[in-house]
């Protein structure tokens, strides 16, 4: 299990673009994995040929995304057929790699593995996990599905945009924020320090309880 802030795991691994060790096939940039609990199944289709089509806007944000169920790299091969025929992509190659975690070990090691769901020999299954990490190797976010909920990607992206913004402005995103939306100045901001550190304005609303903690400035 690995919890937020500590340093991901830097495992081997085989997968559809040949054996990698984690944290050198990251280099320098964030990344998101994000688990599926079988091959050909209809869910993880859908998602799979989804993040496909949104690998351009990943990369934009400095993001390599891998993928990862409980399959072999020969199953994932002939699977990606399908992901490509379902969504309609043209790509020669399948624009990010999908590891193969046939024997579960990651699965266990990373928590992943869902109770509720098992394969044909009574095996479990893997959850929908994703996991975004910063180029530093740690745990930034953790999002866990079951099997039966597909994951919204839209709501990935847009974590990946709190999490880089606020990690060099001192905001946070509010509720449904979407990039370029208001954000609240961070609690430890003092009140002589806010005007100074934000240029562009802020607002204080009023609450019953007086306290003047909901800071509202535009994103920096
Ligand atoms: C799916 O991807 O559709 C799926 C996989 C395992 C259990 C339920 C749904």
């Amino acid at each position: 299990m690995v919890n937020l802030g500590d340093e991901f795991p830097n495992f081997k691994a085989d997968t559809t673009i040949g054996p990698i060790q984690f944290h050198e096939w990251m280099g320098d940039s964030w990344a998101i994995l994000f688990s599926h609990p079988a091959d050909f199944t209809p869910v993880c289709t859908t998602e799979l040929s989804r993040v496909a089509s949104l690998v351009p806007q990943f990369e934009e944000r400095g993001v390599k995304v891998i993928a990862l169920s409980c399959d072999s790299v020969e199953s994932h091969q002939k699977w990606i057929d399908d992901i490509k025929s379902y969504g309609k992509h043209t790509c020669e190659d399948f624009p990010f790699p999908i590891i193969a975690d046939e024997g579960r070990t990651l699965a266990v090691q990373l928590g992943m593995l869902d109770p509720s769901e098992k394969d044909k020999d009574g095996l479990p299954l893997t959850c929908r996990a994703v996991f975004i990490l910063g180029p530093d190797k740690r745990l930034r976010l953790s999002m866990l599905y079951p099997a039966t909920t597909g994951r919204n990607f839209d709501e990935i992206l847009r974590a990946v945009d709190s999490l880089q913004l606020t990690d060099n402005k001192k905001v946070a995103t509010p509720a449904d924020w979407k990039s370029g939306g208001d954000c609240m100045v961070l609690p430890t901001v003092k009140e002589s320090e806010v005007a100074s550190a934000f240029p562009k304005g802020f607002s204080v609303l009023t609450v019953p309880s007086g306290k003047k903690y909901l800071r509202v400035t535009p994103q920096p």
